[in-house]
């Protein structure tokens, strides 16, 4: 007797009607947030103070002193952050920064806003993650600033990258938005590059909604971006209605109005400590996942190097397309039809219409991460997830690669 397969068989797609792995959807992120972060919302709604104060200015210590660096400015997004950075190491006009095509709009956004050139290089094939030795061949007179992406929370190449910006006397600004809690040579992210940028945007490690911060050891830049972030009124501006009564304050600089507030800061401040538990979740799942999809010579899963702790911030697969017989659309849509939720990170910026209108950035120009580019899927990865998250995710991807094996 021959097997008859109908719809109903568990080994057809959801896309084709078949029953998807789970009956509700995964979403590719939630953010875990409890009593504790309530609480500490809640004190901050009742305290009479909402705005940039006593809390933000607490925060900015403990980061500070979390990292290892000097000097914290809390301001509200990681975009933010970047803008500041290249504000306060004067690039403008007629300069070039150089970053890493594989990465969010803004890293890139910012560059333009300055006025200056976006440069990109190509990626390494293990991390994706900038390339030291494209840097190194892309510097010019008019390399203003570098800006390195722990992409996916693995960090970069820091030696490699700081001595770079150390022997042409360029400041290295690192995008560490995916990247709190790690670890480079056993020192934290935020310690290490002349600047550092976190972002606490909701589906990040930690998270205050919307937030970010800039960690540097330099004292006048901290300055520089403490007002810059707050009009470019003088500093401690936030204290003109304070106790200690009213007092004049002095435009400086046309600043931005980029200041982290006490609302976001009691949150994001209430999510730190619970940073070592958040991660012990995210490298458990991560096994999960790596154990369960180890297997499937379809995909190949993310790497790491061994001398960093990684945030996990993302798990990315590549799909292979010389031993599938669907594109990296089609897998993603397939893995979505069986109700687990997924993400892009990243199309490489360059070829993103404005970046290939304006600057002339064309395909051929970035090989590795153009690949990675086109065969990204990210999977969900974050402590809300249960071990069984994990494990019908693993199922969904198993299911739709069985299915487009060639
Ligand atoms: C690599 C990278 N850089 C910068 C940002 C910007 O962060 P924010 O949303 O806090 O401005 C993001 C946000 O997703 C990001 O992924």
């Amino acid at each position: 007797m021959s097997e008859r397969v109908t719809i109903s068989s568990p080994s057809t797609l959801a896309l084709a009607g078949g029953s998807p792995v789970r009956s509700s959807f995964l979403p590719f992120h939630q953010p875990l947030v409890d009593a504790d972060d309530e609480r500490a919302v809640l004190e901050t709604l009742r305290s009479g103070w909402l705005t940039t104060g006593p809390r933000t200015k607490a925060f900015e210590k403990e980061l500070a002193a979390y990292t290892g660096a000097a000097h914290c400015v809390g301001v509200n997004s990681c975009t933010a952050a970047l803008h500041l950075a290249l504000e306060a190491v004067g690039v403008g006009p007629g300069d070039e920064v150089i970053t890493s095509p594989i990465t969010f709009a803004s890293t890139a956004n910012v560059i333009v806003h300055r006025g200056a050139q976006p440069v990109f290089v190509d990626v390494a094939p293990d991390t994706f993650n900038i390339d030291a030795a494209a840097i190194e061949r892309a510097v010019t007179p008019r390399t203003k600033a570098l800006i390195p992406v722990d992409f996916a929370g693995h960090p970069c190449d820091l030696d490699a990258i700081m001595s770079i910006g150390a022997r042409h006397g360029i400041p290295v600004i690192e995008d560490a938005a995916h990247a709190i809690g790690a670890q480079y040579k056993g020192r934290p992210i935020g310690g290490i590059a002349d600047m550092t940028c976190f972002s606490f945007y909701a589906t990040k490690n930690i998270t205050s909604g919307e937030g970010g911060a800039l960690t540097t050891n330099r004292q006048e830049w901290a300055d520089r971006i403490s007002v810059m972030a707050l009009h470019g009124i003088s500093r401690d501006a936030w204290k003109r209605y304070g106790t200690e009564g009213y007092k004049h304050w002095d435009i400086i600089a046309p600043g931005y109005k980029y200041n982290m507030f006490d609302i976001q800061a009691s949150l994001v401040r209430s999510q730190m400590n619970k940073m070592d538990a958040f991660h012990k979740r995210r490298v458990a799942l991560k096994q999960r996942l790596d154990t369960g999809l180890s297997d499937c010579s379809e995909i190949a899963l993310p790497s790491e190097r061994a001398d960093v702790v990684h945030a996990y911030h993302l798990y990315p697969i590549l799909v292979r397309p010389e031993r599938l017989s669907a594109d990296r659309d089609t897998i993603m849509n397939a893995i979505q039809a069986e109700n687990i939720g997924i993400g892009i990170h990243f199309r490489a910026v360059h070829l993103h219409p404005f970046y290939a209108d304006t600057f002339g950035f064309r395909r051929g120009m970035f090989p590795v991460a153009e690949a990675y580019s086109d065969q990204t899927i990210s999977l969900p990865l974050y402590p809300r997830m249960t071990d069984q998250d994990a494990d019908d995710t693993v199922a969904a991807v198993r299911k739709v690669l069985a299915h487009y094996r060639r």
